[in-house]
């Protein structure tokens, strides 16, 4: 059965000490809980990620980076490789999210290769795609999505993509207060269930989880969470205040 799983992602926001403490609080507060329904995993800054892994502990909390290079090694200042990140003992990669496709020009063919490695990794991607407004103003959102994935994933083979995790976030609700309705996420999360069954077929398809994202927060959680093909949530400004985050989390009990 596939799992149900909170993410947060912390974005380019927490100094180490801001991070660390926050993992502390999160820590307490789920230690209160007799039971945690879901995964939990935090997507930090690489530069807090080796930190992190030992600030969780046990493997109650995963630990995700935001992103990985589209190179094995070798002479690519700044970059951060999957090995890289597996070697700090992260077991998540966030790919894909639209500020990095946005902001940072990433494209379909540089994810396909970042896929690779973070796999090779033995990394779990967790896999954004999602429309810009536009798109769905012109009823666009089902075709952009479905390239998106396809474009992306689907020349790895059907035990490849087992391992993918993938994240539904439409553009705009990113950050902006503006979340899908409930019925438009299970609209969509139900097609994007599709596109993978036809591709992998009905078993892959049950088992892959799939986020949402886009200005999830205590108050909608529950009701987002509630659809038959929303597996729980990719979650930014909320992840960053452990009285924000771990009310989603609780969304599962
Ligand atoms: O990765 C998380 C998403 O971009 C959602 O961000 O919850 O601040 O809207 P948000």
């Amino acid at each position: 059965m596939r799992k149900n799983i909170v993410a947060g992602n912390w974005k380019m926001n927490k100094n180490l000490q801001e991070g660390l403490a926050l993992i502390d609080a999160l820590k307490v507060a789920l230690a209160d809980r007799d039971k945690v329904n879901c995964d939990v995993v935090l997507g930090t800054p690489f530069i807090h990620l080796a930190n992190a892994v030992a600030a969780v502990g046990d493997k109650k909390i995963g630990i995700a980076a935001q992103n990985c290079a589209d190179k094995a090694s070798g002479a690519y200042t700044g970059e951060i490789s999957a090995a890289m990140i597996a070697s700090t003992g992260a077991k998540y990669v966030i790919l894909g999210h639209s500020e990095r496709r946005t902001y940072y020009g990433e494209t379909d063919a540089t994810l396909k290769e970042k896929v690779v490695l973070a796999l090779a990794n033995e990394l779990t991607p967790i896999f954004c795609i999602g429309e810009v407004l536009e798109e769905r103003e012109a009823n666009k959102q089902e075709a952009v999505v479905k390239s998106q994935i396809e474009n992306a994933l689907f020349t790895l083979s059907a035990q490849d993509f087992s391992k993918i995790v993938l994240a539904y976030e439409p553009v705009w609700a990113i950050g902006t207060g503006k979340t899908a309705t409930s019925a438009q996420a299970q609209e969509m999360h139900a097609f994007i269930r599709k596109t993978v069954a036809e591709k992998y077929g009905k078993e892959i398809a049950d088992n892959t989880s799939i986020l949402y994202g886009g200005s999830c927060n205590a108050s909608n959680a529950k009701e987002l969470f509630s659809n038959p093909d929303v597996d729980g949530g990719l979650i930014g400004g909320a992840s960053l205040e452990v009285d924000k985050f771990t009310p989603i989390i609780d969304a599962f009990n």
